[in-house]
């Protein structure tokens, strides 16, 4: 098959794998991953590309998948299988025209460090708009999640109180700053009182509460009720007790988006299901309660980056990146995602 390459490429060349070899009962890490090379043949097929991973994507969703019960998905990430994880690759070498060597492409490559794969797999990334490690933040998957989950579930008002749990992560960090964008009084919980200042100082919320000077629900409501009144939108990335405190506190008609819960994902979705117990304050206040999941809106991602891609490129928006250095930190990174260590979008850069 004829191909341009940036270089005359090896007949093969060794590529590393993180290998999810076996499920985690609690908190994921290292001890569920093994290392492992491959030697990947450089001759492509016809519509093959051959990339080099350089950013690669640490996210909740991946210990979701490693549930044993459904979720989303109906099964659970099959054991002895790379890692799958969106990744952000240089082109090495292309069977097709529309792809060459050296262009920037994001697709779900996975967790190895390089990869033959169908160009229809890949979109190809214009580095010119804004730096490529994007396309796994604020102008990829969590910047989607943001934006839709906000403006279609959450439906904000001028005026209206927003509160958005995980505030200071990937997707949290984002909904705070269009919520106030719409207009809205924006208060975000976090953990820590860094994390707190951060989002007050840098994100521009009205309100920031760490989670974590508190020690019941009950606590932590009386903290967010003083300082709010009520609540009109509920951004819910974690669940739990932050949710079980800011419930009791929904306003008339609030809108409560659950976009995620991880503080279940360590081992409490494999647990028998324990009912809510705060669906009277639905009953009171005729609140709706809606899940969204991002990949619902996979073909509306062109309309989210002409909206949020001038935000970005005009600086009006902050979209952090921690970025790891090191492919053998994978797990290791993952794992810190549960302890918070992080702030904005979290990847590991080769
Ligand atoms: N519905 C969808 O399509 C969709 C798409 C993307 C993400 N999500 C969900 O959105 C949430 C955030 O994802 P992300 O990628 O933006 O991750 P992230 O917020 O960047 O990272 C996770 C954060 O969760 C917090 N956390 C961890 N354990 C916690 C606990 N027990 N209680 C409270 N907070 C805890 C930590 O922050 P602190 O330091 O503040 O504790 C940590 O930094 C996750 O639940 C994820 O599953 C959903």
């Amino acid at each position: 098959m004829s191909a341009t390459s940036l270089t005359t490429l090896p007949a093969t060349i060794t590529n590393s794998q993180w290998i999810y070899l076996r499920h985690p009962d609690g908190i994921v890490g290292p001890e569920h991953y093994e290392l492992r090379t491959q030697t990947l043949a450089t001759e492509l097929s016809a519509g093959e590309v051959l990339v080099e991973s350089h950013y690669l994507s640490v996210d909740p969703y991946m210990r979701i998948n490693q549930s044993l019960k459904p979720t989303y998905n109906e099964l659970p990430h099959a054991l002895n299988t790379v890692q799958s994880a969106g990744v952000v690759a240089r082109v090495l070498s292309s069977s097709v025209p529309h792809l060459a060597a050296g262009d920037w492409v994001e697709g779900m490559i996975g967790w190895q460090t390089h990869a033959r794969i169908h160009h229809s797999m890949l979109r190809k990334l214009d580095p010119a708009v804004a730096p490529v490690s994007t396309a796994l933040g604020v102008l990829g998957m969590p910047g989607r999640t943001a934006w839709f989950g906000l403006t279609e579930s959450g439906r904000p008002h001028a005026g209206e109180v927003v509160v958005v749990s995980g505030a200071a992560g990937a997707v949290g960090s984002l909904v705070a700053q269009f919520a106030k964008r719409h207009g809205c009084k924006v208060l975000g919980i976090a953990g820590g009182a860094a994390k707190c200042d951060w989002l007050r100082d840098n994100l521009g919320l009205d309100w920031a509460v760490d989670y974590k000077a508190h020690h019941s629900a009950e606590a932590l409501s009386a903290q967010i009720k003083q300082l709010t009144g009520g609540v009109d939108v509920y951004f819910d990335n974690v669940g739990g007790m932050v949710t079980d405190a800011i419930i009791p506190l929904i306003n008339r008609r609030a809108r409560i988006v659950i976009c995620g819960s991880i503080s279940q994902y360590s081992g409490g979705l494999d647990q028998p299901e324990l009912g809510p117990r705060f669906l009277h304050h639905m009953l009171y206040q005729r609140a709706t309660i809606q899940g969204m999941l991002a990949r619902d809106y996979v073909h509306r991602m062109d309309e989210m980056q002409r909206i949020v891609g001038p935000m970005v490129t005009a600086g009006q928006i902050v979209f952090e990146e921690t970025i790891v250095q090191g492919f053998e930190l994978l797990p290791a990174t993952l794992n810190s995602l549960f302890t918070g260590d992080h702030r904005g979008k979290l990847l590991v850069q080769i």
